[in-house]
């Protein structure tokens, strides 16, 4: 299996398509035993997409070129041996206190990424925690 994670930028508002995305996105990845999660805060979604290496790639490949995000930085891609959000299709989150746990969570998964990536991460975490 794979794991892969990245952030893009929204085209628009998130929140106006926030619920198609997670509608699509669970009738979708349910069928093709995708699981992750979808972070957004309004200008910027975070995800993390974990399943059998063809059918994530493939997933995406979609969701790379959907004409709702843009700028789109892939932040890790690893193999993996068990899931970390096994239980979701994709689970939806905002910022919160909830949220912060799982951007912790997230942050261990970038952790072996190069400097760069990692503060990426960083820097898109502190602002969502200040948001
Ligand atoms: C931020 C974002 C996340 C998305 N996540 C997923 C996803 O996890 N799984 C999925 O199938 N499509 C996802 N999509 C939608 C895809 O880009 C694409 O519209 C969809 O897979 C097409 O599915 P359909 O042919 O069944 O309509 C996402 C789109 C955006 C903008």
């Amino acid at each position: 299996m794979i794991q892969i994670v990245y952030i893009s930028t929204a085209r628009g508002d998130t929140r106006t398509e926030r619920g198609n995305i997670l509608m699509t996105s669970r009738r979708n990845n349910d069928r093709d035993g995708i699981s992750g999660l979808l972070y957004d805060d309004g200008k910027r979604f975070l995800q993390v997409l974990e399943g059998e290496v063809g059918i994530v790639e493939a997933a995406f490949a979609r969701i790379k070129t959907d004409p709702r995000h843009r700028a789109v930085v892939i932040l890790s891609r690893r193999e993996i041996e068990a899931r970390e959000f096994g239980d979701w299709a994709m689970a939806s989150l905002s910022p919160g206190v909830e949220a912060n746990d799982v951007m912790v969570r997230v942050g261990r998964l970038v952790a072996r990424a190069s400097a760069n990536v990692r503060a990426t991460f960083e820097s898109f975490a502190q602002v969502r925690a200040a948001a």
